[in-house]
C-alpha cells in the first residue's frame, strides 16, 4: 500500500483539476453555462371579472387574483424589471355548460388585453386560451349528449375565442386544453381574419398532473365530475409528448409548452434535442406552493432554491420559463 505523501505527490501531478475554475465568484460567472435573465421570465396573471372575487389565493401565498386596474398596474411593474410578458388567465363572473362569456369581446381577457396593450404597447402579452375557467362542469371543452369532452365542438370555440383574443390585440394565444387539431384551428381562423401576425404558443406536451392543484383554487376550475386525463397527458408517457410537440409544430405552431416543470424536465431536454422552435417550459403552481411552504418552514433556503429551481429550466434547455416567481426573481436579478 502506498504510504500518503506518496498519493499526495501524485495528486500534485495531476493534470485535471475541475476546482480551478470555481476559486472566485466572478470566475464561476464565467464559466458558467445556463442563467436566466428576466426578459427569459413570464409571470401568470390571473384577472377577476367580479371585483369583489379580488384579493390573495390562499394556496398561493404572494399571488392574487386582481381586477382589471391592479393587473395593469402590476404590467407596469412587469415591463419595467424588464420581464419577458405576462400569461393572462380570466376569471369570468358567469359561467354556463358552453363556456359562451371566453369569445365575449367585452370579456374580462379581451377587456384587460386591450388595456394592457393601450398603455404597454411593447409588452408582450400572452392569453391562456382555455375553457375550464368558463364551464360550469369545469372542464377544458363542451360536453356531448353523452357526458364526454367534445374534441371537434371544442375546436369551434377555441377559434372563435381566440379570434376575439387577437381581435383585442394579444400577441400570443396559449391554447392548454390539450384537444386535437387545435392549433390548426386556432391558426386558420386567425389567418382568415388577417391576424397572421398573432403568434401560437401551444401547450403541447401538457400532463395530467397533481401539481397543478393551487391553481385550480387559484382561477376557480377544479373538474365538477371526473378528471382530466381523457385529454391531458399520462405522466408516464415520454416518446408521446415528441409525438404531440411534432404534431402542434406541423398545425403551426410558434413556440412550445411543455407543463409541469420540475418532474418533466427529462421531456425539456429530449425536445431541445429534437426540435428547434423557442421551447417554453410552465413552473406550475404547486410547484410554486411546494417551494413556498418548506421555505416558510424554513426547511430550505427561499432565495437559493428558486435559482436553483430556475436555472434548471434554462440548463434542460428551456428558452422561455413561465413561473410565478418571475417578477421577484427579476427584482432581485435583473
Ligand atoms: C387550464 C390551465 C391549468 C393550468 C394552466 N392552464 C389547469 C389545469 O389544466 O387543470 C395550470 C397552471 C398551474 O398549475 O400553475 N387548462
Amino acid at each position: 500500500m502506498k504510504q500518503a505523501p506518496e498519493l499526495a505527490a501524485k495528486a500534485r501531478g495531476m493534470e485535471v483539476r475541475m476546482r480551478r475554475l470555481r476559486t472566485t465568484h466572478a470566475m464561476r460567472q464565467l464559466v458558467r453555462e445556463a442563467d436566466v435573465r428576466p426578459h427569459k421570465l413570464i409571470q401568470p396573471l390571473f384577472v377577476v371579472e367580479d371585483e369583489s372575487a379580488a384579493g390573495p389565493i390562499s394556496s398561493m401565498p404572494g399571488i392574487l387574483r386582481m381586477t382589471k386596474g391592479q393587473a395593469l398596474e402590476e404590467c407596469r411593474a412587469l415591463h419595467d424589471a424588464g420581464m419577458g410578458g405576462m400569461l393572462l388567465f380570466g376569471l369570468p363572473k358567469v359561467k354556463d355548460a358552453a363556456a359562451s362569456s371566453n369569445a365575449d369581446p367585452d370579456g374580462i381577457v379581451q377587456q384587460t388585453v386591450r388595456a394592457v396593450k393601450d398603455a404597454l404597447p411593447d409588452f408582450v402579452v400572452i392569453a391562456d386560451l382555455c375553457n375550464c375557467e368558463y364551464t360550469d362542469h369545469g372542464h377544458c371543452g363542451v360536453l356531448n349528449a353523452r357526458g364526454d369532452i367534445d374534441n371537434d365542438a371544442t375546436l369551434d370555440l377555441l377559434a372563435r375565442t381566440a379570434l376575439s383574443y387577437a381581435r383585442a390585440g394579444v400577441d400570443v394565444v396559449a391554447p392548454s386544453d390539450m384537444m386535437d387539431g387545435r392549433v390548426r384551428a386556432i391558426r386558420a381562423a386567425l389567418d382568415d381574419d388577417g391576424f397572421t401576425h398573432t403568434a401560437i404558443m401551444s401547450y403541447a406536451a401538457k400532463y395530467a398532473s397533481a401539481f397543478y392543484g393551487p391553481f385550480r383554487e387559484a382561477a376557480n376550475c377544479a373538474p365538477q365530475f371526473g378528471d382530466r386525463r381523457t385529454y391531458q397527458m399520462n405522466p408516464a408517457n415520454g416518446r408521446e409528448a415528441m409525438r404531440e410537440i411534432e404534431l402542434d409544430i406541423q398545425e403551426g405552431a410558434d413556440i412550445i409548452l411543455i407543463k409541469p416543470g420540475l418532474a418533466y424536465l427529462d421531456i425539456v431536454a429530449q425536445a431541445r434535442r429534437r426540435f428547434d422552435v423557442p421551447l417554453a417550459v410552465y413552473n406550475v403552481s404547486g410547484e410554486y406552493a411546494m417551494l413556498h411552504a418548506a421555505a416558510e418552514k424554513g426547511w430550505i433556503e427561499r432565495e437559493t432554491a428558486i435559482d436553483e429551481l430556475l436555472v434548471s429550466f434554462a440548463r434542460a434547455g428551456a428558452d422561455i420559463i413561465i413561473t410565478y416567481f418571475a417578477k421577484e426573481y427579476a427584482r432581485r436579478a435583473g
